[in-house]
């Protein structure tokens, strides 16, 4: 039987520590959230519907975006023991300029839509942190102001080809002049994706107020006084847009873009250029050939065409086809810094990361944002050092296997 005696007080007192306080209500409210899935809880709770669903959704059944997690999910890691991890270094160079982290921040549209702060809290996160940041053809801040605003980012500009040329030249000479060092061209989007959330919910860019969304804001008041109270939503490069984005990219996006165009594009742009949206190694292979300096295999986060590649099965192949010729990035679906750790081990250079900043940036702005490349360092290191290495260039494909590669 086991002694009992009443609880003393002096034995009690030490025990009882209240948590140290630092910061201020917001930061420790922050550090309350220990992963992305935590943010994006908070993003939900702060958002309107319509704007939520449009980060958080993808395109018709959604299978993509799912399988694409799934699969991060189902890896298994193969570590190593014994090693003397005491010094990690998770630092890697992108094209050939230092990044501190195998990770960069993706082009995401209507940025400023998802909180007032907008790209240029995301991209103040990037400069502080050392890692690449892409602005979208439909950022909501234009390249010129981004580029005073986050002087020392390494800035890539994201660029669809429109129907007008002169348009699309025009963006690649302002990318230029305001010092973006690498294009980043998207081509999976010849036509808008099937973004049933959006066709549900009305939402059309910019919200507009019905009595839908008018009721819907009574319960996101700060969501609704920020955006009434700082500059009106217009797009760098874009102003009057009626419809959903998808209707949009359809008015705007030219279908005919084809493997002439990019040899055209080379031709306009002298520093890198990286082709996004690649979807099988043969077409990976071509845009080398024509002069891609790096490739981001992606389905646009699954918002594109749905039941396309998962990225992630993609990166070995990809990586034997096309050697040391130009970089592998992967995107879709990367929820923490383990998966970044997995896809780099498979032989991508670097990952982007879409929705977690997004969901970081809606639950908190810049802070938010903070948070979640804090959360994804942390996890970088640790699974590094749990895996037995030390080093980006010591992640290799055998501390990896997926399901069914045996
Ligand atoms: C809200 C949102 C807007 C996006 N806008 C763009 C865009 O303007 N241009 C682009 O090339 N990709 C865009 N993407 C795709 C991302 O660059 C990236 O491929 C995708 O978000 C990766 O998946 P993840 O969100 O699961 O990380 C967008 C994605 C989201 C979620």
């Amino acid at each position: 039987m086991t002694k009992r005696q009443a609880p003393r007080w002096k034995e009690l007192a030490p025990l009882l520590r209240p948590a140290p306080r630092t910061g201020t209500r917001a930061d420790r409210a922050m550090q309350r959230l220990v992963n992305v899935e935590d943010l994006r809880a908070r993003a939900k709770r702060r958002t309107p519907r319509a704007v939520f669903d449009y980060v958080d959704g993808a395109a018709e059944g959604e299978i993509s975006i799912g399988r694409s997690r799934d699969l991060f999910r189902d890896l298994e890691f193969v570590p190593r023991i014994l090693r003397d991890v005491s010094n990690c270094n998770p630092s890697t160079t992108i094209l050939g300029q230092p990044s501190s982290y195998p990770f960069a921040f993706a082009p995401t549209g209507f940025t400023r839509m998802m909180h007032h702060e907008g790209e240029v809290a995301v991209a103040k996160v990037a400069q502080r942190n050392g890692i690449p940041f892409a602005l979208s053809t439909m950022g909501t801040t234009t390249p010129e102001d981004l580029a005073a605003a986050v002087p020392d980012a390494d800035r890539w500009f994201q660029l669809y080809v429109w129907r007008d040329r002169e348009f699309s030249i025009n963006l690649v000479e302002r990318a230029k002049e305001s010092g973006y060092r690498t294009l980043i061209l998207s081509v999976d989007m010849p036509v808008g994706g099937a973004r049933l959330r959006d066709v549900r919910n009305g939402f059309a860019i910019p919200p507009h107020l019905t009595l839908r969304t008018f009721l819907e804001g009574a319960t996101h008041p700060n969501w609704w006084i920020n955006f009434l109270t700082t500059e009106p939503l217009s797009f760098a490069t874009l102003n009057a847009l009626t419809g959903t984005v998808a209707d949009t990219a359809d008015q705007l996006f030219d279908p005919s873009l084809n493997f002439e165009d990019l040899m055209w594009l080379r031709e306009q742009w002298e520093g890198p250029i990286v082709v996004k949206g690649i979807q099988n190694v043969d077409d990976a292979r071509r845009v080398v050939d024509l002069g891609a300096s790096g490739v981001v295999l992606s389905n646009h986060g699954g918002r594109q065409l749905d039941r396309s590649p998962v990225p992630l099965r993609l990166i070995r192949p990809t990586v034997k086809a096309i050697g040391d010729d130009a970089e592998v990035y992967i995107d879709g679906g990367i929820m923490n810094g383990a998966d970044v750790v997995a896809a780099v081990a498979l032989g991508a250079r670097a990952c982007f990361v879409g929705r977690a900043y997004l969901y970081g940036l809606m639950a908190g702005g810049e802070r938010g944002v903070e948070r979640m490349v804090e959360l994804f360092a942390a996890d970088v290191v640790r699974t590094m050092q749990l895996l037995g290495v030390t080093s980006i260039t010591e992640l290799t494909p055998e501390l990896v296997r997926l399901p069914n590669e045996h």
